[in-house]
């Protein structure tokens, strides 16, 4: 009888090998071309040199807030380029309003708008990337027919998404709000028609799954190049955004372009630069708290958001005197610069909890769980990048910065009582215990002590139950709040997806890669039905209802969408094999289950039937 099971278990055992070897053997095209010194791109003498038009003033004061109003969404303005130089249109307008007694009529003001300004967006041609490929390799990946077309149809729409600047844009800065680079670029889509920073962390490694290592690269260099320049990266690619930047993800970037391409002198290369945008972070964003050294998000420029003028002044009629309204935009915009603009999150009401509304934002004094992971991360990376360049006085430097910040981040921002990590709230001298998905972004970028990791995901499981996080049909809110702000409840984001689901799966215990596995599976299925139905991508979706997509917040739900449609390819590719659209809301992975339970039981059968088969005919 014995011989028997042994014939059987290795049969079984060969299947489950050729199984394994198969999910292994998903290589992506490694080819590199060498060519990848940054782009010696020369401005004009001035940093920003339309900011007197674009950033501040009072042609822009006058324009985004005229009754009635001109635009039905402010950045249009803002995206406008400029007929004459900024001298002469500031003259001219200085004129008009003499001529007008300093009160223009809408009408007055929409005439001259159309005499100085072109309409937004002339300034970038659509671009069809050159290394645009048919079928990437990712697509073998899908096993689902279904889900196979629609990773097609995703990749297709890096081509309705690729920009390029026209020649005249880095001739003549002046004129645009654009900040030139030199690479074309892959949008987000809808309203935002230039680059964004943090989008363009999942955009590139979208990218770089759809074998698109050059546009991947072009948009790493434009990066370096604009820190090079202005010693940090804005927001996104207009001057308006001159005063904040947004989640620092350069250097993952660089990251992500050598793991795909080992094209490890590229990130050798970039590390003065992405020494410069670390320092730009540790140096102009810090905080004390409990005598570690930690950052925050905030902003450097004054007055209100000139892409959404006419809100911060509304919400600014609100407070009396002028330097309470500066303070106010300040906390805006340095609530854009944590990416999420607008999140209770960063409400602190006057009872200290995150009640309230926009005129509550306290961003500043809230030290960010993410930022502080995202640092640490950064500073492991450049002493990696500076070991490959065999740099070891470097490398020591930037570990021991590491350090510093994780053992900030473990005293100030791990909270035992809750289990998780939690954003601290300077003013009440408290942690914040509200449910953001970053509470859990120190696992994705290991953040953390690994030799605990055992203890750290039994809490993290605790939490994840006691918050219910997984019991959202549409993936897991970024809040549990409902205010109507896009960034809470009940609005979900691919970013803040992929942060939870990676950062589970770090973890690496059987619950946290089954709770990643189980969100993923959710996630790329919700948005298949929203896609199915709407043919498209959205920019954020609501946890409340499987497939469909998100709402609130200033502006209307954006579709495209960039850093969405790099979040699905990336699981596609990772999970494809495991993934079918069969049956409705994450029933897909169990499905899957059930059916390898049925093949390993068959094969199993088939095992059995056949050593017995020997058995008797050896034995017989
Ligand atoms: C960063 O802070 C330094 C002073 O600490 C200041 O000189 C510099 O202009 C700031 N950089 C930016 C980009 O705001
Ligand atoms: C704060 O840190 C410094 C060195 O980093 C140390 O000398 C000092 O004793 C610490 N103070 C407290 C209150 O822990
Ligand atoms: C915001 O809250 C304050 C009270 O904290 C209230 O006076 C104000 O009307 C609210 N504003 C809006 C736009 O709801
Ligand atoms: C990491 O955890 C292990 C096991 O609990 C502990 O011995 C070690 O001191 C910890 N290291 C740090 C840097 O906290
Ligand atoms: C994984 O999840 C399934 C349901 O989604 C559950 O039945 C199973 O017990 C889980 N396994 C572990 C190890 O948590």
């Amino acid at each position: 009888m014995s011989k028997l099971y042994i014939v059987g278990l290795l049969l079984v055992s060969w299947s489950c090998l050729v199984a394994i070897s198969q999910a292994k053997s998903y290589g992506f095209d490694l080819s590199t071309d060498n060519d990848n010194a940054i782009a010696n791109y020369e401005d004009n003498d001035d940093k920003f040199p339309s900011c007197e038009i674009y950033c501040t003033g009072n042609l822009l004061h006058t324009i985004q807030t005229a009754n009635p109003k001109l635009f039905s969404d402010s950045k249009t303005f803002v995206d406008m380029k400029l007929n004459n130089s900024p001298d002469k249109t500031l003259a001219d307008f200085e004129a008009l309003m003499q001529a007008k007694n300093q009160t223009p009529t809408s009408e007055d003001l929409k005439k001259f708008v159309d005499e100085y300004f072109s309409p937004k967006g002339t300034e970038l041609e659509a671009w069809t990337p050159t290394d645009w490929k048919e079928n990437p390799s990712f697509l073998d990946l899908i096993s689902d027919p279904d889900l196979k077309q629609w990773g097609a149809e995703l990749n297709n729409i890096w081509k309705i998404l690729g920009r390029k600047m026209k020649d005249e844009v880095s001739k003549n800065p002046e004129y645009y709000s654009i900040i030139p680079v030199p690479n074309p670029v892959i949008i987000p889509g809808g309203r935002f028609i230039e680059f964004y920073y943090w989008d363009s962390y999942w955009i590139i490694r979208g990218l770089l799954y759809s074998q698109m290592h050059t546009t991947a690269r072009g948009m790493i260099q434009n990066f370096l190049s604009i820190v090079n320049r202005f010693g940090f990266i804005p927001n996104g690619g207009r001057v308006y955004y001159h005063g904040r930047s947004q989640p620092p993800l350069l250097t993952g970037m660089v990251k992500s372009y050598v793991d795909f391409t080992n094209d490890d002198k590229f990130a050798i290369d970039a590390l003065d630069t992405l020494e410069h945008e670390f320092e730009f972070f540790t140096n102009n964003h810090s905080v004390t708290v409990k005598n570690h050294t930690l950052c925050v998000y905030r902003d450097s420029s004054a007055g209100p958001r000139p892409e959404s003028y006419r809100e911060d002044v509304e919400t600014g009629e609100e407070f009396a005197t002028e330097e309470e309204k500066e303070l106010h935009w300040s906390e805006l915009k340095a609530a854009a610069e944590s990416g999420m603009d607008f999140s209770s999150r960063w409400f602190i009401s006057k009872d200290g909890t995150n009640d309230g509304n926009l005129t509550n934002l306290a961003t500043s004094s809230i030290v960010p769980v993410d930022l502080n992971a995202l640092l640490y991360w950064n500073a492991k990376l450049i002493a990696e990048f500076h070991s490959k360049a065999g740099n070891i006085k470097k490398v020591t430097e930037y570990e021991t910065k590491a350090e510093k910040i994780l053992q900030g981040i473990q005293e100030v921002l791990w909270n035992e009582e809750a289990g998780v990590w939690l954003d601290y709230d300077m003013k009440n001298e408290k942690p914040r215990d509200y449910f953001v998905p970053t509470n859990l972004s120190p696992l994705w970028v290991k953040a953390y002590n690994i030799s605990e990791s055992e203890k750290i995901s039994a809490s993290i499981m605790a939490y994840i139950e006691k918050n219910k996080l997984d019991t959202f049909p549409g993936g897991v809110p970024n809040t549990l709040s409902y205010t109507n702000e896009q960034w809470d409840a009940p609005n979900v984001w691919a970013p803040m997806q992929y942060i939870l689901v990676e950062g589970l799966n770090n973890l690496n215990t059987p619950e946290a890669k089954n709770m990643s596995m189980k969100w993923a599976t959710k996630w790329v299925k919700s948005n298949f039905k929203a896609f199915s139905k709407d043919r498209h991508m959205y920019e954020k979706y609501n946890a409340d209802q499987f497939g469909v997509g998100g709402g609130g917040g200033e502006y209307e739900v954006q579709t495209g969408f960039g850093w969405s449609n790099g979040v699905i390819i990336e699981w596609l590719s990772k999970h494809g094999r495991d993934i079918s659209t069969g049956a409705a809301g994450g029933g897909g992975a169990a499905a899957t289950r059930v059916m390898s339970v049925v093949g390993v039981a068959a094969v199993t059968i088939v095992a059995l039937i056949a050593g017995r088969f020997l058995w008797q005919s050896w034995f017989k």
